[in-house]
């Protein structure tokens, strides 16, 4: 029977593709919250699965009691930027409190752990940034993930803080993921507004679920595990080998799909602290948090090219094809990054 690997987050975009990557070596667990329990069964089929309140202690300590796991990742967090800034306590609770707590009861039992922070607790001012470099957040969702990162340090220091750049892919159960969004806007024939100045190193949710998997080895004695990495580093950078802007990922899209490029239209990060976008963005967004990831890139992390994981997202019949019906809206921001 392969070891048990504890996913918790996993409804979330990037939870299901760990939780379905992490099949092939491991026996998954995954935990989930709000999603029905009809959802849940359908998602998660024959898959070990239960749903919990990660801010709640008592039902956590239980969870890891009941499942014993021999690795967890922790990618659960309540990840909309604009509801955090509107409801910190709500964030606090979920990105800081119960991503302690959790990583303090793997401590207990020596389990390893592996927390999925992200680029965004830079404010942007002095990229690429490097795992050393000390973070700089910008609104309350950022503010929160780092104290998280330090406070999960402080309680288990053989834990590892895994920083993740923007995931581009496709959500589960019928959820819009901002990648998701943006190519059903492009192909429905909709302008999209994007920072041109926000600079991300993005890599797809399922570049990112193999590189965290491959930090968690398989449990078993002979592979690279948590612990071992943790010999080397405290903190890891998974970011993709290509910087880009919002503005240039909506136009490299375009090209693929072999569409009108004036679909894409560049604004500035900056109208999202003082400009016409701060009426509907309340937290602000950071410009340039291009990560370097050579860290992880030394320890065998190798995303490919941004724009061949593009091709595999975007399929062929998609191609030089008008936009169908069923393209969605933007509509209020669900994941962590701003389509605006
Ligand atoms: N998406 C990105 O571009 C990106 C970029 C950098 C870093 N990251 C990091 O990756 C991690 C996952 O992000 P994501 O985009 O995959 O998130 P997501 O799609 O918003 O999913 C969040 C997950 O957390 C669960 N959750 C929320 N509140 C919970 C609670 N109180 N108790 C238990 N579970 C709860 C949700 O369960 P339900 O759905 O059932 O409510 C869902 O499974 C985060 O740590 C984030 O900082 C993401």
């Amino acid at each position: 029977m392969p070891p048990k690997l504890l996913v918790t987050g996993a409804t979330g975009l990037l939870g299901s593709h760990i939780l379905r990557a992490a099949q092939e070596n491991w026996h998954p667990v995954g935990t989930y919250h709000r999603t029905t329990r009809r959802q849940a069964q359908y998602f998660f089929g024959q898959i070990d699965h239960g749903r919990i309140d990660l801010g709640d202690y008592s039902e956590t300590k239980a969870m890891i009691a009941d499942v014993q796991p021999a690795a967890v990742i922790h990618t659960a967090a309540i990840t909309d930027l604009d509801y955090c800034e509107k409801f910190p306590d709500e964030s606090l609770r979920i990105n800081l409190n119960a991503a302690t707590d959790l990583a303090a009861l793997c401590g207990d039992s020596e389990i390893p752990f592996l927390f999925t922070s992200t680029d965004l607790v830079f404010d942007g001012s002095s990229a690429p940034y490097s795992e050393d470099d000390p973070p700089t957040p910008i609104n309350i969702f950022a503010e929160h993930r780092a104290l998280a990162e330090e406070g999960i340090l402080a309680v288990y220091a053989d834990a590892v803080i895994a920083r993740l750049p923007l995931l581009i892919g496709y959500a589960s159960l019928g959820r819009e993921s901002f990648y998701h969004k943006l190519v059903a806007s492009l192909r429905a024939d909709r302008e999209v507004t994007l920072f041109g100045d926000a600079i991300r190193s993005p890599v797809s949710a399922t570049v990112a679920a193999h590189g965290l998997l491959q930090f968690a080895g398989s449990g078993f004695e002979d592979d690279v595990n948590i612990a071992e990495i943790d010999r080397v580093v405290d903190r890891l950078h998974l970011g993709g080998r290509d910087q880009v802007s919002l503005y240039e990922l909506g136009l490299l899209t375009l090209r693929i799909l072999g569409l009108n490029e004036q679909l894409a239209v560049p604004v500035s990060v900056l109208d999202s602290y003082t400009g016409s976008l701060r009426t509907h963005l309340l937290a602000a967004r950071s410009a340039n948090i291009a990560l370097d990831s050579t860290r992880a890139y030394d320890l065998g992390y190798d995303p490919p090219t941004l724009r061949s994981q593009l091709e595999e997202l975007l399929p062929p019949a998609w191609r030089i094809q008008p936009a169908g019906p069923d393209a969605g809206q933007f509509g209020q921001e669900t994941d962590e990054e701003a389509a605006v």
